[in-house]
């Protein structure tokens, strides 16, 4: 869908997330002629840049972030010339009479976004910095990275302060997992086919598992990373978000509110985890010395440079959602720092048929499984039982029906802030989280981290290049079941 031309502003302009992913996503976006003649990027922040400087800049982060072989030099030129620079200080006046001024150039009409690539505990004085100047108008969007608070309290301090400055149509809370193009074909293959939803529940499902594996350890961001955890940097955002959207109801359309309401009431369905049970319901680790990606790698506290400290860098949690639809169906998350593989997957296992006429033949059948693979090889594989091809009788195994997207579409899977950042322009809001549901979300988390402290459920050591502590393991086993191997 066309969009009509825009100012994006982005402050923190030559920061890290800027040149890993909304530079390149940008790019990527004026390359395949999404971006209209006269849209600007205008990077903000306290260093001194000329326009060429910022533009300098933003080549490097290209050349860094962008395959080769999708940079070319007539695109890259093109898309630097949409590029500005504006120097700004959100603790004094410096420099925000000269963004006015670029950005009035456009005149009053045009889509002007704000996106807060910024610290958090800067966007209180970014956000009032822009109003003080009087740079919002009715087409103002502003993106909020996350983290949104580091607990409900926080949470709840961080959307009243941005409500003073933006409605919350304004508002766009950008988790990127909603971004990715097997989280939104979760939606197409629930809702735009009728084979699935009849069998989408507790009567058909046995368990669903979240995993979201990483290799990487801390890539320099210790000073965050050390007073969040696993718990708050991925679980109440990005798993908690999968989860919703394998468990929601029918939204009557697929729009903004529609959406989210429903999403709403999964958030408001988790049993809550609390002191009573987070020891046997969830599983806390952190990372020893090992080999990870095919080098030997450090502990978490060597990576830190402290002798001493109770960060979780892996978590799993069994999850239960008290409602009609899924009473009984647990919901296993995992997710960590370190591990054996980067991957994430979603997998719905289903219940075996009634009764197995194959039993004397071939023993046991397998659950179905469809497993989503967000990442690497995005795709959705649903593995079935079949006849062994040939003549020697009613041997069965089972085979994946495999939807992989690269193989099946031939085309570049594109980064998930592509269609974000793109949304926001559009102003459409239903791939990004809305006040109640951020706030429902730690109203969910906040008892688990109560719950560790009051217990002293510590972080167990587990060696890099591993899938974690051996109790998230025994947390499913103990049900009878099994970690999704990946292939
Ligand atoms: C971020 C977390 O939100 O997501 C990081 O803060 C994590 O710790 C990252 O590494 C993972 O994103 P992706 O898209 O690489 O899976």
């Amino acid at each position: 869908i066309p969009v009509d031309p825009f100012d994006y502003v982005v402050f923190g302009g030559n920061g890290d997330l800027a040149a890993r992913k909304l530079l390149p996503a940008l790019y990527h976006r004026d390359r395949d002629g999404q971006i209209p003649d006269g849209a600007r990027i205008i990077g903000a922040s306290r260093t001194l840049f000329s326009h060429d400087e910022y533009r300098a800049f933003a080549s490097e982060a290209l050349k860094a972030h962008v395959k080769p072989e999708d940079l070319h030099a007539g695109t890259v030129a093109h898309f630097l010339e949409r590029l500005f620079y504006c120097h700004v200080d959100a603790r004094s006046q410096e420099g925000w009479a000269g963004l006015k001024a670029l950005l009035d150039e456009s005149g009053d009409m045009r889509i002007r976004a704000f996106y807060m690539a910024v610290s958090p505990n800067l966007f209180g004085e970014f956000a009032a910095k822009v109003s003080e100047y009087g740079l919002t108008h009715d087409n103002t969007r502003v993106v909020v990275e996350k983290p949104v608070g580091r607990d409900l309290a926080s949470a709840k301090a961080l959307n009243a302060m941005i409500a003073t400055y933006f409605h919350e149509d304004q508002v766009f809370r950008i988790d990127h997992y909603l971004g990715k193009e097997t989280v939104q074909n979760l939606m197409a293959l629930r809702f735009a086919n009728a084979l699935y939803e009849p069998v989408w529940n507790a009567q058909h499902i046995d368990h669903v598992q979240i995993t979201v594996a990483e290799q990487v350890g801390l890539e320099g961001r210790a000073g965050y990373y050390d007073t969040a955890g696993a718990l708050r940097d991925m679980v109440q955002n990005h798993i908690v978000q999968l989860m919703c959207l394998v468990a929601l109801e029918p939204p009557s359309v697929f729009k903004d509110d529609a959406l989210r309401d429903e999403k709403l009431k999964i958030l408001r369905s988790l049993r809550p985890l609390n002191a009573s049970n987070v020891e046997t319901m969830t599983v806390r680790g952190q990372y020893k010395s090992g080999a990870s990606g095919g080098h030997a790698v450090k502990s978490y506290l060597e990576d830190l440079g402290e002798p001493e400290s109770n960060t979780e860098t892996f978590v799993a949690i069994k999850a239960e959602i008290n409602n009609w639809r899924w009473a009984g169906v647990p919901f296993y998350l995992r997710t960590g720092k370190r591990l054996s593989d980067r991957m994430s997957e979603i997998v719905i296992t289903f219940r075996k048929p009634p009764h197995n006429i194959f039993a004397d033949i071939t023993g046991e059948v397998q659950q179905n499984q469809l497993v989503l693979r967000l990442q690497p090889d995005e795709g959705m594989k649903q593995y079935l039982m079949i006849k062994d091809p040939g003549p020697g009788g009613m041997r069965l195994r089972q085979i994946p029906l495999d939807m992989t997207f690269a193989q099946s579409f031939k085309v570049r899977n594109p980064d998930a802030y592509e269609r974000l950042l793109m949304d926001v322009i559009r102003g459409n809001q239903t791939l990004f989280m809305r006040r109640d549901e951020v706030e429902a979300a730690w109203d969910w988390i906040d008892p688990i981290l109560k719950g560790w402290e009051e217990k002293g459920q510590k972080p167990q050591g587990y060696t890099s290049g591993t899938w974690g502590p051996s109790a998230s393991i025994a947390l499913i086993e103990r049900d009878g079941r099994t970690w999704h191997e990946p292939d």
